[in-house]
Protein backbone atom coordinates (compact mmCIF):
# COMPACT_ATOMS: atom_id res chain seq x y z
CA UNK A 1 0.00 0.00 0.00
CA UNK A 2 1.12 3.75 -0.84
CA UNK A 3 1.18 6.30 1.65
CA UNK A 4 2.18 10.04 0.87
CA UNK A 5 4.96 11.79 2.62
CA UNK A 6 3.71 15.82 2.39
CA UNK A 7 5.88 19.07 3.60
CA UNK A 8 3.52 21.09 4.44
CA UNK A 9 3.07 25.48 4.08
CA UNK A 10 4.41 25.33 0.53
CA UNK A 11 2.18 27.90 -2.04
CA UNK A 12 1.06 26.97 -4.91
CA UNK A 13 1.82 28.53 -8.45
CA UNK A 14 1.68 27.96 -11.98
CA UNK A 15 -0.92 26.10 -14.30
CA UNK A 16 -2.51 22.98 -13.39
CA UNK A 17 -4.57 21.13 -15.88
CA UNK A 18 -7.95 19.11 -15.47
CA UNK A 19 -8.21 15.56 -16.47
CA UNK A 20 -11.28 13.72 -17.87
CA UNK A 21 -14.16 13.38 -15.35
CA UNK A 22 -14.47 10.23 -13.92
CA UNK A 23 -18.18 10.60 -13.03
CA UNK A 24 -19.45 11.97 -16.40
CA UNK A 25 -17.06 8.95 -18.04
CA UNK A 26 -18.75 5.95 -16.31
CA UNK A 27 -22.26 6.48 -17.48
CA UNK A 28 -20.83 6.59 -21.34
CA UNK A 29 -18.69 3.40 -20.70
CA UNK A 30 -21.67 1.37 -19.84
CA UNK A 31 -24.12 3.61 -23.30
CA UNK A 32 -21.46 2.22 -25.22
CA UNK A 33 -22.81 -1.29 -24.39
CA UNK A 34 -25.83 -0.18 -26.42
CA UNK A 35 -24.56 0.69 -29.28
CA UNK A 36 -24.30 -1.86 -32.98
CA UNK A 37 -21.07 -0.40 -33.91
CA UNK A 38 -17.82 0.55 -32.32
CA UNK A 39 -18.25 3.70 -29.35
CA UNK A 40 -14.64 5.84 -29.22
CA UNK A 41 -14.86 7.71 -25.93
CA UNK A 42 -11.78 10.72 -25.70
CA UNK A 43 -10.45 12.40 -22.54
CA UNK A 44 -10.76 9.34 -20.50
CA UNK A 45 -8.50 9.70 -17.34
CA UNK A 46 -5.85 7.00 -15.99
CA UNK A 47 -8.20 6.33 -12.99
CA UNK A 48 -8.28 3.07 -10.83
CA UNK A 49 -12.06 3.29 -10.98
CA UNK A 50 -12.12 3.41 -14.49
CA UNK A 51 -10.38 -0.16 -15.42
CA UNK A 52 -12.28 -1.92 -12.38
CA UNK A 53 -15.14 -0.73 -14.53
CA UNK A 54 -13.21 -1.77 -18.11
CA UNK A 55 -13.04 -5.49 -16.35
CA UNK A 56 -17.01 -4.85 -15.41
CA UNK A 57 -17.39 -4.44 -19.12
CA UNK A 58 -14.70 -7.18 -20.47
CA UNK A 59 -16.50 -9.92 -18.35
CA UNK A 60 -19.54 -10.13 -20.92
CA UNK A 61 -17.52 -10.60 -23.32
CA UNK A 62 -17.49 -6.62 -24.70
CA UNK A 63 -13.96 -5.86 -26.35
CA UNK A 64 -12.63 -2.75 -24.74
CA UNK A 65 -9.17 -1.11 -25.93
CA UNK A 66 -7.73 1.50 -24.08
CA UNK A 67 -5.49 3.91 -25.65
CA UNK A 68 -4.00 5.51 -23.15
CA UNK A 69 -1.36 7.68 -24.11
CA UNK A 70 -4.23 9.22 -26.26
CA UNK A 71 -6.63 8.70 -23.11
CA UNK A 72 -9.19 7.35 -25.54
CA UNK A 73 -11.39 4.08 -25.45
CA UNK A 74 -12.70 1.76 -27.47
CA UNK A 75 -16.07 -0.54 -27.05
CA UNK A 76 -17.75 -2.79 -29.39
CA UNK A 77 -20.16 -5.16 -27.46
CA UNK A 78 -20.83 -7.57 -30.96
CA UNK A 79 -19.15 -10.08 -28.72
CA UNK A 80 -21.42 -9.88 -25.36
CA UNK A 81 -22.40 -13.21 -24.61
CA UNK A 82 -22.34 -12.88 -20.77
CA UNK A 83 -25.03 -10.85 -18.96
CA UNK A 84 -23.91 -10.59 -15.76
CA UNK A 85 -21.61 -8.35 -13.21
CA UNK A 86 -20.12 -10.36 -10.36
CA UNK A 87 -20.12 -9.41 -7.00
CA UNK A 88 -16.00 -9.81 -6.94
CA UNK A 89 -16.33 -6.69 -9.55
CA UNK A 90 -18.90 -4.38 -8.14
CA UNK A 91 -17.90 -4.57 -4.50
CA UNK A 92 -14.94 -2.55 -5.95
CA UNK A 93 -17.17 0.31 -7.36
CA UNK A 94 -20.87 0.79 -6.85
CA UNK A 95 -21.11 2.68 -10.51
CA UNK A 96 -20.58 -0.97 -11.49
CA UNK A 97 -24.79 -1.07 -11.12
CA UNK A 98 -24.63 0.93 -14.31
CA UNK A 99 -24.17 -2.77 -16.09
CA UNK A 100 -28.06 -3.34 -14.35
CA UNK A 101 -29.79 -0.65 -16.93
CA UNK A 102 -27.09 -1.21 -19.79
CA UNK A 103 -27.20 -4.80 -20.27
CA UNK A 104 -31.41 -5.48 -19.97
CA UNK A 105 -31.87 -2.31 -22.45
CA UNK A 106 -29.21 -3.70 -25.02
CA UNK A 107 -30.10 -7.50 -24.04
CA UNK A 108 -33.11 -8.25 -22.28
CA UNK A 109 -31.40 -9.69 -19.50
CA UNK A 110 -29.27 -8.33 -16.71
CA UNK A 111 -28.12 -10.24 -13.80
CA UNK A 112 -25.70 -7.95 -11.61
CA UNK A 113 -24.71 -7.80 -7.75
CA UNK A 114 -26.18 -5.31 -5.11
CA UNK A 115 -23.45 -3.23 -4.31
CA UNK A 116 -23.22 -3.46 -1.13
CA UNK A 117 -21.87 -1.18 1.88
CA UNK A 118 -20.15 1.96 1.10
CA UNK A 119 -17.63 4.18 3.84
CA UNK A 120 -20.11 6.75 4.07
CA UNK A 121 -23.17 5.15 5.19
CA UNK A 122 -26.24 3.52 3.46
CA UNK A 123 -26.00 4.44 -0.19
CA UNK A 124 -29.53 2.31 -1.05
CA UNK A 125 -30.40 1.19 -5.11
CA UNK A 126 -34.55 1.21 -4.51
CA UNK A 127 -34.67 4.18 -7.34
CA UNK A 128 -32.74 2.21 -9.86
CA UNK A 129 -35.03 -0.97 -8.88
CA UNK A 130 -38.00 0.65 -9.29
CA UNK A 131 -37.68 3.02 -12.36
CA UNK A 132 -36.79 -0.36 -14.06
CA UNK A 133 -40.10 -1.98 -12.73
CA UNK A 134 -42.01 1.13 -13.91
CA UNK A 135 -40.59 0.61 -17.25
CA UNK A 136 -42.23 -3.05 -17.34
CA UNK A 137 -38.58 -4.43 -16.62
CA UNK A 138 -39.24 -8.06 -14.24
CA UNK A 139 -36.75 -7.30 -11.36
CA UNK A 140 -36.35 -10.56 -9.20
CA UNK A 141 -33.67 -10.49 -6.58
CA UNK A 142 -31.46 -14.09 -5.85
CA UNK A 143 -28.30 -14.55 -3.12
CA UNK A 144 -27.63 -10.82 -3.35
CA UNK A 145 -28.37 -10.10 -7.20
CA UNK A 146 -30.42 -8.45 -8.74
CA UNK A 147 -32.04 -10.09 -11.78
CA UNK A 148 -33.36 -7.69 -14.64
CA UNK A 149 -35.69 -9.48 -17.10
CA UNK A 150 -37.36 -7.81 -20.23
CA UNK A 151 -40.65 -9.33 -21.78
CA UNK A 152 -39.93 -11.53 -24.26
CA UNK A 153 -41.77 -8.48 -26.87
CA UNK A 154 -38.61 -6.16 -25.20
CA UNK A 155 -39.50 -3.30 -23.14
CA UNK A 156 -42.90 -1.80 -23.04
CA UNK A 157 -41.45 1.66 -21.20
CA UNK A 158 -43.28 3.52 -18.83
CA UNK A 159 -43.29 6.56 -16.37
CA UNK A 160 -41.38 6.92 -12.97
CA UNK A 161 -40.87 9.98 -10.77
CA UNK A 162 -38.00 10.20 -8.67
CA UNK A 163 -37.70 11.34 -5.13
CA UNK A 164 -34.81 12.16 -4.11
CA UNK A 165 -33.30 12.94 -7.37
CA UNK A 166 -30.42 10.62 -7.92
CA UNK A 167 -27.70 10.63 -10.48
CA UNK A 168 -27.43 6.64 -10.47
CA UNK A 169 -31.06 5.63 -11.21
CA UNK A 170 -31.52 8.23 -14.05
CA UNK A 171 -28.61 6.89 -15.55
CA UNK A 172 -29.86 2.93 -15.04
CA UNK A 173 -33.46 4.22 -16.48
CA UNK A 174 -32.16 6.13 -19.42
CA UNK A 175 -29.95 3.29 -20.26
CA UNK A 176 -32.56 0.95 -20.51
CA UNK A 177 -35.34 2.96 -22.01
CA UNK A 178 -33.44 4.37 -25.31
CA UNK A 179 -34.61 0.97 -26.78
CA UNK A 180 -37.34 0.42 -25.42
CA UNK A 181 -40.10 -0.68 -27.11
CA UNK A 182 -42.60 2.45 -26.42
CA UNK A 183 -42.70 6.04 -24.56
CA UNK A 184 -40.93 6.61 -21.17
CA UNK A 185 -41.23 9.64 -19.14
CA UNK A 186 -39.05 10.34 -16.37
CA UNK A 187 -40.04 13.05 -13.63
CA UNK A 188 -37.96 14.87 -11.07
CA UNK A 189 -34.79 13.55 -13.27
CA UNK A 190 -30.72 14.17 -12.10
CA UNK A 191 -29.56 17.41 -14.04
CA UNK A 192 -26.10 17.06 -13.10
CA UNK A 193 -23.42 17.50 -16.04
CA UNK A 194 -22.73 13.87 -16.20
CA UNK A 195 -26.15 12.86 -17.12
CA UNK A 196 -26.92 15.97 -19.71
CA UNK A 197 -23.95 14.05 -21.06
CA UNK A 198 -25.39 10.85 -21.20
CA UNK A 199 -28.26 12.20 -22.91
CA UNK A 200 -26.27 13.65 -25.55
CA UNK A 201 -24.18 11.34 -26.48
CA UNK A 202 -27.42 9.04 -26.93
CA UNK A 203 -28.83 11.06 -28.78
CA UNK A 204 -25.65 10.81 -30.88
CA UNK A 205 -25.87 7.46 -31.42
CA UNK A 206 -29.33 7.92 -32.33
CA UNK A 207 -31.47 7.85 -29.28
CA UNK A 208 -34.58 9.94 -29.12
CA UNK A 209 -34.32 11.96 -25.84
CA UNK A 210 -36.60 15.17 -25.26
CA UNK A 211 -35.47 17.58 -21.82
CA UNK A 212 -32.23 16.89 -21.55
CA UNK A 213 -30.98 19.02 -18.92
CA UNK A 214 -34.55 19.67 -17.62
CA UNK A 215 -35.97 17.83 -14.35
CA UNK A 216 -38.13 15.62 -17.21
CA UNK A 217 -37.17 13.52 -19.94
CA UNK A 218 -39.39 12.23 -22.73
CA UNK A 219 -37.82 8.73 -24.20
CA UNK A 220 -39.19 7.39 -27.44
CA UNK A 221 -37.42 4.01 -27.91
CA UNK A 222 -35.67 3.26 -30.98
CA UNK A 223 -34.40 0.02 -32.69
CA UNK A 224 -30.68 0.49 -32.56
CA UNK A 225 -28.45 2.79 -31.23
CA UNK A 226 -24.92 3.71 -33.63
CA UNK A 227 -21.06 3.81 -32.79
CA UNK A 228 -19.76 7.19 -32.88
CA UNK A 229 -17.13 9.14 -31.12
CA UNK A 230 -17.59 11.16 -27.87
CA UNK A 231 -15.48 13.66 -26.06
CA UNK A 232 -16.11 13.29 -22.25
CA UNK A 233 -15.99 16.29 -20.14
CA UNK A 234 -13.39 17.89 -17.71
CA UNK A 235 -13.58 16.73 -14.00
CA UNK A 236 -15.60 19.68 -12.56
CA UNK A 237 -14.95 17.85 -8.58
CA UNK A 238 -11.08 17.97 -9.31
CA UNK A 239 -11.62 21.85 -10.85
CA UNK A 240 -13.01 22.82 -7.64
CA UNK A 241 -10.74 20.57 -5.45
CA UNK A 242 -7.64 22.96 -6.76
CA UNK A 243 -9.65 25.88 -6.77
CA UNK A 244 -10.26 25.34 -2.66
CA UNK A 245 -6.39 24.05 -2.04
CA UNK A 246 -5.23 27.41 -3.86
CA UNK A 247 -6.90 29.90 -1.41
CA UNK A 248 -5.09 27.61 1.51
CA UNK A 249 -1.91 29.55 1.48
CA UNK A 250 -1.68 33.14 1.01
CA UNK A 251 0.81 33.63 -1.53
CA UNK A 252 -0.88 30.75 -4.10
CA UNK A 253 -1.88 32.19 -7.32
CA UNK A 254 -2.49 29.29 -9.70
CA UNK A 255 -4.30 28.96 -13.22
CA UNK A 256 -6.50 26.16 -13.69
CA UNK A 257 -6.69 25.19 -16.96
CA UNK A 258 -8.58 22.64 -19.45
CA UNK A 259 -11.64 22.99 -17.21
CA UNK A 260 -15.10 23.18 -18.18
CA UNK A 261 -16.25 26.25 -15.22
CA UNK A 262 -20.02 26.27 -16.67
CA UNK A 263 -20.70 22.58 -14.84
CA UNK A 264 -19.52 24.20 -11.64
CA UNK A 265 -23.15 25.22 -11.24
CA UNK A 266 -23.27 27.92 -8.21
CA UNK A 267 -20.27 26.39 -6.78
CA UNK A 268 -18.26 29.73 -8.77
CA UNK A 269 -20.35 31.95 -6.37
CA UNK A 270 -19.83 30.64 -3.55
CA UNK A 271 -16.14 30.28 -4.01
CA UNK A 272 -16.38 34.61 -4.65
CA UNK A 273 -17.63 34.96 -1.05
CA UNK A 274 -14.30 33.43 0.57
CA UNK A 275 -12.34 36.74 -0.72
CA UNK A 276 -10.24 34.60 -3.49
CA UNK A 277 -9.28 36.59 -6.93
CA UNK A 278 -10.91 34.45 -9.40
CA UNK A 279 -11.12 34.70 -13.29
CA UNK A 280 -12.53 33.15 -15.52
CA UNK A 281 -11.72 32.90 -19.33
CA UNK A 282 -12.85 29.81 -21.98
CA UNK A 283 -11.58 26.64 -20.21
CA UNK A 284 -9.07 28.89 -17.42
CA UNK A 285 -10.03 29.80 -14.42
CA UNK A 286 -7.15 32.04 -12.40
CA UNK A 287 -7.35 31.77 -8.86
CA UNK A 288 -5.63 34.03 -6.10
CA UNK A 289 -5.52 33.29 -2.66
CA UNK A 290 -6.92 35.99 -0.16
CA UNK A 291 -4.80 37.28 2.39
CA UNK A 292 -7.28 35.67 4.84
CA UNK A 293 -10.23 33.31 3.83
CA UNK A 294 -13.17 34.93 4.58
CA UNK A 295 -15.91 31.98 6.43
CA UNK A 296 -18.47 30.77 4.21
CA UNK A 297 -21.40 28.17 5.54
CA UNK A 298 -22.45 26.12 2.94
CA UNK A 299 -25.54 23.48 2.12
CA UNK A 300 -25.05 20.94 -0.45
CA UNK A 301 -27.94 20.43 -2.88
CA UNK A 302 -28.22 18.65 -6.48
CA UNK A 303 -27.27 20.33 -9.34
CA UNK A 304 -26.84 23.21 -10.03
CA UNK A 305 -26.28 23.61 -5.94
CA UNK A 306 -23.18 23.05 -3.87
CA UNK A 307 -21.74 19.26 -4.70
CA UNK A 308 -21.28 17.04 -2.02
CA UNK A 309 -18.40 15.37 -3.51
CA UNK A 310 -16.85 19.18 -2.56
CA UNK A 311 -17.89 19.37 0.59
CA UNK A 312 -15.20 17.67 2.60
CA UNK A 313 -12.92 20.00 1.32
CA UNK A 314 -14.52 22.98 1.67
CA UNK A 315 -14.90 22.41 5.43
CA UNK A 316 -10.76 22.39 5.11
CA UNK A 317 -10.22 25.24 3.89
CA UNK A 318 -12.49 26.58 5.89
CA UNK A 319 -10.51 25.53 9.22
CA UNK A 320 -7.87 28.33 7.99
CA UNK A 321 -10.79 30.64 7.75
CA UNK A 322 -11.24 33.91 9.45
CA UNK A 323 -14.13 32.69 11.76
CA UNK A 324 -17.11 30.13 11.79
CA UNK A 325 -18.92 28.34 9.53
CA UNK A 326 -21.22 25.43 8.79
CA UNK A 327 -20.77 23.01 6.53
CA UNK A 328 -23.89 21.10 6.07
CA UNK A 329 -24.68 17.90 3.77
CA UNK A 330 -28.68 17.12 2.50
CA UNK A 331 -27.34 14.42 0.12
CA UNK A 332 -25.21 12.10 2.36
CA UNK A 333 -25.68 12.92 5.92
CA UNK A 334 -22.76 11.88 7.14
CA UNK A 335 -20.14 12.02 5.23
CA UNK A 336 -17.96 13.00 7.70
CA UNK A 337 -15.11 10.83 8.39
CA UNK A 338 -12.31 13.84 7.51
CA UNK A 339 -13.49 15.51 10.91
CA UNK A 340 -11.46 13.54 13.54
CA UNK A 341 -8.69 13.19 11.14
CA UNK A 342 -8.51 17.02 10.35
CA UNK A 343 -8.91 17.68 14.03
CA UNK A 344 -5.70 15.17 14.99
CA UNK A 345 -3.96 18.32 12.72
CA UNK A 346 -5.00 20.66 15.11
CA UNK A 347 -8.39 21.65 13.45
CA UNK A 348 -11.44 22.66 15.26
CA UNK A 349 -14.85 20.75 13.53
CA UNK A 350 -17.77 19.24 15.48
CA UNK A 351 -20.21 17.08 13.94
CA UNK A 352 -23.72 17.70 14.79
CA UNK A 353 -26.57 15.56 13.36
CA UNK A 354 -25.72 16.29 8.99
CA UNK A 355 -23.97 19.29 9.76
CA UNK A 356 -19.83 20.39 10.58
CA UNK A 357 -19.41 23.18 12.70
CA UNK A 358 -15.61 24.54 11.76
CA UNK A 359 -14.02 26.83 14.28
CA UNK A 360 -11.47 28.64 11.59
CA UNK A 361 -8.27 30.63 12.57
CA UNK A 362 -6.52 26.75 12.87
CA UNK A 363 -2.82 26.58 12.94
CA UNK A 364 -2.51 23.08 11.42
CA UNK A 365 0.55 20.80 12.26
CA UNK A 366 2.05 17.88 10.93
CA UNK A 367 0.90 14.18 11.91
CA UNK A 368 -0.06 10.55 10.51
CA UNK A 369 -3.93 10.70 9.38
CA UNK A 370 -5.55 8.78 6.92
CA UNK A 371 -9.38 8.35 5.82
CA UNK A 372 -11.65 5.92 4.11
CA UNK A 373 -12.76 7.80 1.31
CA UNK A 374 -12.03 9.63 -2.06
CA UNK A 375 -13.12 13.10 -1.18
CA UNK A 376 -11.90 12.86 2.39
CA UNK A 377 -8.51 11.70 1.61
CA UNK A 378 -7.77 14.55 -1.01
CA UNK A 379 -8.96 16.76 2.08
CA UNK A 380 -6.84 15.56 4.14
CA UNK A 381 -3.44 16.15 1.45
CA UNK A 382 -4.67 19.91 0.92
CA UNK A 383 -4.33 20.43 4.98
CA UNK A 384 -1.06 18.46 5.03
CA UNK A 385 0.08 20.94 2.09
CA UNK A 386 -0.52 23.82 4.21
CA UNK A 387 0.02 22.24 7.67
CA UNK A 388 3.53 23.09 9.69
CA UNK A 389 6.18 20.26 9.48
CA UNK A 390 5.44 17.00 7.45
CA UNK A 391 2.29 14.82 7.68
CA UNK A 392 2.00 11.09 6.59
CA UNK A 393 -1.05 10.39 4.70
CA UNK A 394 -1.86 6.65 4.60
CA UNK A 395 -4.30 4.69 2.59
CA UNK A 396 -4.16 6.92 -0.68
CA UNK A 397 -5.29 4.43 -2.89
CA UNK A 398 -8.94 5.99 -2.35
CA UNK A 399 -6.82 9.16 -4.46
CA UNK A 400 -5.70 7.05 -6.81
CA UNK A 401 -9.67 5.65 -7.37
CA UNK A 402 -10.54 9.30 -8.76
CA UNK A 403 -7.91 12.11 -8.88
CA UNK A 404 -5.50 11.21 -11.64
CA UNK A 405 -1.17 12.00 -11.04
CA UNK A 406 -2.64 14.15 -8.10
CA UNK A 407 1.20 14.24 -6.45
CA UNK A 408 2.71 14.85 -9.98
CA UNK A 409 0.08 17.96 -10.76
CA UNK A 410 0.50 19.65 -7.54
CA UNK A 411 4.18 18.72 -7.42
CA UNK A 412 4.29 20.64 -10.60
CA UNK A 413 2.93 24.12 -8.69
CA UNK A 414 5.16 23.84 -6.17
CA UNK A 415 3.94 21.23 -3.50
CA UNK A 416 6.01 19.04 -1.70
CA UNK A 417 4.51 15.70 -1.76
CA UNK A 418 6.33 11.98 -2.44
CA UNK A 419 4.31 8.37 -2.63
CA UNK A 420 6.17 5.99 -0.33
CA UNK A 421 5.57 2.57 -0.11
CA UNK A 422 4.01 1.71 3.47
C1 LIG B 1 -23.18 10.00 -7.69
C2 LIG B 1 -21.68 10.20 -7.71
C3 LIG B 1 -21.18 10.59 -6.32
C4 LIG B 1 -21.94 11.80 -5.81
C5 LIG B 1 -23.46 11.58 -5.89
C6 LIG B 1 -24.26 12.81 -5.54
C7 LIG B 1 -20.93 8.70 -9.44
C8 LIG B 1 -20.22 7.45 -9.79
N1 LIG B 1 -21.05 8.98 -8.14
O1 LIG B 1 -23.46 8.92 -6.81
O2 LIG B 1 -19.78 10.88 -6.41
O3 LIG B 1 -21.58 12.04 -4.47
O4 LIG B 1 -23.83 11.19 -7.24
O5 LIG B 1 -23.96 13.86 -6.38
O6 LIG B 1 -21.33 9.46 -10.30
N2 LIG B 1 -30.84 7.48 -3.27
C9 LIG B 1 -31.92 6.71 -2.83
N3 LIG B 1 -32.25 5.59 -3.54
C10 LIG B 1 -31.55 5.20 -4.66
C11 LIG B 1 -30.47 5.98 -5.08
C12 LIG B 1 -30.13 7.12 -4.37
O7 LIG B 1 -32.56 7.04 -1.85
O8 LIG B 1 -31.90 4.17 -5.24
C13 LIG B 1 -30.47 8.70 -2.53
C14 LIG B 1 -29.07 8.62 -1.92
O9 LIG B 1 -29.08 7.98 -0.66
C15 LIG B 1 -28.68 10.09 -1.83
C16 LIG B 1 -29.39 10.71 -3.04
O10 LIG B 1 -30.36 9.75 -3.45
O11 LIG B 1 -29.20 10.66 -0.66
C17 LIG B 1 -28.49 11.03 -4.20
O12 LIG B 1 -27.69 9.91 -4.53
P1 LIG B 1 -27.28 9.59 -6.03
O13 LIG B 1 -27.45 10.80 -6.85
O14 LIG B 1 -27.98 8.35 -6.46
O15 LIG B 1 -25.74 9.25 -5.91
P2 LIG B 1 -24.91 8.24 -6.81
O16 LIG B 1 -25.44 8.23 -8.19
O17 LIG B 1 -24.74 6.95 -6.11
Amino acid sequence: MDKFIIEGQTPLKGKIAISGSKNAALPLMAASLLADGDVQLNNIPLLQDIYTFINVIKETGCQVTFFEDKRSLVFNASSVNKLEAPYDLVRKMRASFYMLGALVGRFGYAKVSLPGGCAWGPRPVNLHVEALKALGIEITMDKGYVIAKAPKTGIPGGEFTFNPRSVGATVNAVLAAVLANGKTVLHNVAQEPDVVQLCTALVKMGASIEGIGNSTLVINGVTALKGTSLDNAPDRIETGTYMLAAIMHPESEITITHSDPDDLGHFIEQFKQTGATISVSGTDIYVKAPKKINPVSIITDVYPGFPTDLQAQWATAMTLADGKSVITDTIYTDRFSYVPELNRLGASLEIAQNSVHVLGNSQLSGASIMSTDLRASVSLVLAAMVAEGNSEVLRIYHLDRGYEFLEKKLNTIGAKIKRVKE
